[in-house]
């Protein structure tokens, strides 16, 4: 039976960055969004739609309210949930004292489940409906992950960490082991109903040129796979990459010459790239996870978001939790703003807001099925509440227009904002 939702409705049909900004988004000040066996049906203003809506149509009325798409976050680890907020390290040493550790317990499927379960509790608390998500080295951990997110019907991708050197005993596989397990799990869960599966090399540092060129192997024999790292986070990293790889000509062709850059590939952070690897990255059309809490986080630097848009580049935002310190991507704006405040860059709420859906969407090469709310997409969809908090109704009465509440909103908001999340046309989230 058709269902059909009451508010405002707000969904990007283009980058703010590429096309006049009317042409960039629709905006329903009272909207009605119709969505049949949890699908977009069709999207309007009330007083157009509301005439011809079927009796048979369930209609909710959700008042003052902002429906937008639900958030797409383009790079987290949900085995690090419960290191978020370690204190006092920067990237390398944060992952010795803190993330190595918590990781190695995830041999264990129970205690995998569980905290996927919990992980995806916070996810959609915070309105994230998508996302690109790190497993660790063991391929329990991706097996409990995938059954946790099906269970749900969610739209997610993840991956098994490869990792077979500079780590701990228990966290290390073989070039072939990596191989095997990663293929195994691609065989069984990639393009099961709404997941896919991401070859997840945790970064060049922890691989040998022997498994990166398997992880390029599977790329070849699995096309349509995702490949998922970091790169260029950390000052300290990238020097440490030049002494592992003297043979490379810069960090990224470590993982260009294993042939693991495309349009599926998206590498997070990409703070300190050279002019050869921002032009490579273009020429590969390969995207890039924003991540700002986690880079001010862990002070890793500061993202340049005009030389991702010089160059073209498909950019999602990414919380990077654990080394992130919020599943909000409301929040993540919010230090996105100030990142780029810092680097005399402006973000405006309406690129922000595309990032977050539409442009994440695009990251991921996903926005024939998600993003925004164009007929025949998945009604995956957030129900934002103008009064979440008494500062944010104050506030929010004080705005004019539509780009400041969504400024508000991403200044103000976080998990309490997100009143209602709505995946493939089913409840998934209400807030308490
Ligand atoms: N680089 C390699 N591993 C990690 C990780 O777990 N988190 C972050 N932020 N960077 C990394
Ligand atoms: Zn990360």
């Amino acid at each position: 039976m058709p269902i059909a939702h009451r508010a405002s409705i707000l969904h990007f049909i283009a980058d703010p960055d590429t096309v006049a900004l009317d042409q960039a988004y629709e905006y329903y000040p009272d909207g009605i969004m119709v969505i049949d066996d949890g699908k977009i049906k069709s999207i309007g203003l009330a007083e157009d739609l509301l005439p011809s809506l079927g009796t048979d149509v369930d209609l909710t009325e959700h008042g003052n309210a902002l429906i937008i798409p639900g958030f797409v976050d383009t790079h987290i680890h949900y085995p690090q949930t419960e290191v978020i907020a370690a204190y006092g390290e920067q990237l390398l040493e944060w992952l010795e004292k803190y993330t190595f550790p918590c990781e190695a317990k995830f041999h264990d499927e129970d205690y995998a489940r569980d905290i996927a379960e919990r992980f995806l509790d916070e996810l959609l608390r915070a309105g994230t409906t998508t996302a690109l998500v790190f497993g660790t080295v063991h391929k329990e951990s991706v097996e409990a992950f995938f059954k946790a997110c099906e269970k749900r019907n969610l739209r997610m991708v993840a991956g098994k960490v490869m990792m077979d050197r500079n780590a701990p005993d228990d966290l290390i596989d073989t070039a072939q082991s990596s191989y095997d397990d990663s293929k195994a799990l691609i065989e069984k869960w990639h393009n099961r109903g709404r997941l896919r599966y991401a070859v997840t090399p945790r970064f060049s540092p922890t691989s040998t040129e022997q498994q990166l060129q398997k992880a390029g192997q599977l790329m070849q024999e699995y096309p349509g796979v995702y490949m998922h790292t970091h790169m260029s986070e950390n000052v300290d990293e990238v020097k440490w990459v030049k002494e592992l790889f003297p043979e490379r000509a810069n960090y990224l062709d470590t993982y260009d010459h294993a042939g693991l850059l495309g349009r599926r590939s998206v590498l997070a952070h990409c703070i300190h790239l050279t002019d050869e690897e921002w032009q490579r990255m273009e020429e590969t059309q390969t995207g890039i996870a924003f991540c700002p809490t986690s880079n001010l986080f862990l002070g890793s630097g500061l993202f340049q978001l005009n030389r991702a848009v010089k160059h073209n580049l498909n950019v999602g935002m990414g919380t990077d939790v654990g080394g992130g310190s919020s599943f909000s991507i409301l929040q993540t704006l919010n230090e996105a703003y100030k990142v780029l405040q810092l680097r005399g860059e402006q973000l405006s709420p309406f690129k922000g807001f595309y990032l977050a859906t539409l442009g994440g969407a695009k990251t991921l090469d996903m926005s024939d099925v998600i993003g925004n709310f164009s007929v025949g997409k998945e009604a995956d969809f957030l129900v934002l509440d103008k009064s979440c908090t008494p500062l944010m109704d104050f506030r929010m009465s004080k705005c004019t227009d539509l780009f400041e509440e969504l400024f508000v909103f991403s200044m103000l908001g976080d998990d309490r904002a997100i009143k209602q999340t709505w995946s493939a046309g089913e409840l998934v989230h209400q807030r308490d």
